[in-house]
């Protein structure tokens, strides 16, 4: 090659410059925080034990044609019994943390009321056990699973209200062993997918003016929770939220649609994140929902804004975002159906997301502290005597997390990374159809067996390195 060629000066003439001479390493901080993450309704069974009151996700996943092949969470992984197994797959992976959520029907089986001490008591026996393993517990408030008893459910007000004294009531009982929550779980998905697309519990199809009002609800419970947490938590209790970012990504990285791209994710987060992170809906959205927009009441605002300990995203499929010179300076550009994907339709393969996800929420509200709440794909995963070889997991993972890496690099405050997820599981309206674990779990018997998936993250924590 001559001199001058196209590829002058990236390292294809003579020599290799010292940076390509030796391979690179992808080391993460000491104090980097590595974890799986499940929810209760997903993994826990045990639905009509001791005395927990039916959510949403009952209701639903009973009603015909809701849930792939009639699939329901009444047994699902077992983990109401078989927690200490649960416990010691995190303990062999070597995880220092694992987010789990607590499922608020087992404690008010009503919605509000009198608490059910056999609900907290399962908790209070998960979190031991896991402290005795020597593993972090961060515990998720709400991941789906409305009761059922709150009429009208995020339409009705009252629901961030119960929400907040279940959330409190429980920080309250925990926080002498749990010092990180997280009050919420995807806003953007128990709304959007279940009040506007109709796939998820409830099942419905809100108009924008009622969508926008079931939103604001749900902002408000997570603001009113992260209220009445701080109050009934002890001391350096750490609160934040998880959330789905629906980053957009630039799809050249170039100053102009790199900002336009940060633009977008913050306008197309509006009436979630945006809203929890400045305390307000932002013009344009005010501007695009019109007289569709939410009516908070006095309060409301200043409760959504309540300051956070940190900020958890959870990471799956990109969006793409170009700079281009429509009103708001951006547009997105759709995904192909056929673009690589994973078992899930909808999880297109974008690993630049990672990266994008932890920066864009540094720049724009810098928060103290960002984890990654989720990261995972499903995959088929066939069992070959008895032994599941999921390399398109791994691939997917290990790319991703090069992306989370290149953040940390940046030194954007990403402080931990939980896998989505310990174990395949109950996945919503797919049933059990799409598999996300790196355990793999036999539906009729319940064994759990570690996927490849599992060998590569127990070397990935074992070094800090990706391998
Ligand atoms: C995000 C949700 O929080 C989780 O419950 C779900 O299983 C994963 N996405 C995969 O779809």
């Amino acid at each position: 090659i001559k001199t001058g060629s196209i590829l002058g000066g990236i390292g294809a003439l003579g020599a290799a410059p010292a940076a390509l001479a030796k391979p690179q390493r992808f080391r993460f901080p000491k104090d980097f925080r590595w974890g799986c993450a499940t929810a209760a309704y997903q993994i826990e069974g045990g639905v009509n034990e001791d005395g927990r009151g039916k959510s949403i996700w009952d209701v639903f996943s009973h009603t015909p044609g809701k849930v792939a092949n009639g699939d329901t969470g009444d047994v699902a992984c077992d983990s109401y019994h078989r927690y200490e197994e649960d416990i010691a797959l995190l303990k062999n992976l070597g995880v220092s943390c694992y987010r789990f959520s607590v499922a608020w029907p087992r404690i008010f089986p009503d919605g509000k009321g009198k608490p059910n001490q056999k609900g907290v008591d399962y908790y209070n026996r998960l979190v031991d056990g896991l402290l005795a393993a020597g593993i972090e517990p961060y515990a998720t408030m709400f991941h789906w699973d409305l009761p059922a008893a709150i009429k009208g459910g995020w339409q009705n007000r009252d629901a961030a209200l119960q929400f907040a004294d279940y959330a409190g009531y429980m920080a309250g009982q925990l926080s002498d062993r749990v010092k990180k929550f997280m009050t919420v779980n995807e806003m953007r998905t128990f709304i959007d997918v279940g009040y506007r697309a109709g796939v998820h519990a409830p099942g419905l199809k809100l108009p924008p003016d009622q969508l926008n009002q079931a939103r604001h609800h749900a902002v408000l419970a997570h603001g009113l929770g992260a209220q009445a947490m701080r109050a009934a938590a002890r001391k350096g209790t750490q609160i934040g939220l998880a959330e789905n970012l629906d980053t957009q990504v630039p799809v050249i990285e170039t100053a102009e649609h790199i900002e336009a791209a940060r633009r977008a994710t913050r306008i197309e987060n509006a009436m979630y994140l945006t809203a929890v992170m400045e305390g307000k809906y932002i013009d344009e959205y005010l501007e695009i929902e019109g007289a569709n927009a939410p009516k908070p009441q006095a309060g409301d605002m200043e409760a959504i804004g309540t300051p956070l300990d940190f900020v958890a995203i959870n990471v799956y499929q990109p969006q793409w975002a170009r700079a281009d010179d429509s009103k708001y300076g951006y547009a997105k550009v759709p995904h192909n159906p056929n673009a690589p994907h994973m078992a899930s339709p909808w999880l297109y393969v974008g690993p630049e997301v990672a990266y994008w996800a932890v920066r864009y929420a540094s720049e724009l509200w810098k928060p103290k502290k960002i984890y990654i709440a989720e990261n995972g794909a499903s995959a088929d995963d066939p069992v070959t005597d008895g032994k599941v070889y999921d390399a398109e997991r791994v691939m997917f993972l290990r790319n991703y997390l090069k992306n989370f890496q290149r953040a940390v690099n940046e030194g954007y405050p990403l402080k931990g990374y939980f896998l989505w997820s310990l174990m395949d599981n109950f996945e919503w309206a797919d049933g059990y159809t799409k598999r996300f674990g790196v355990h793999h779990v036999d539906f009729e018997t319940l064994k759990r067996t570690p996927k490849l998936s599992a060998v590569w993250y127990k070397e990935v924590i074992r070094r800090n390195t990706i391998v």
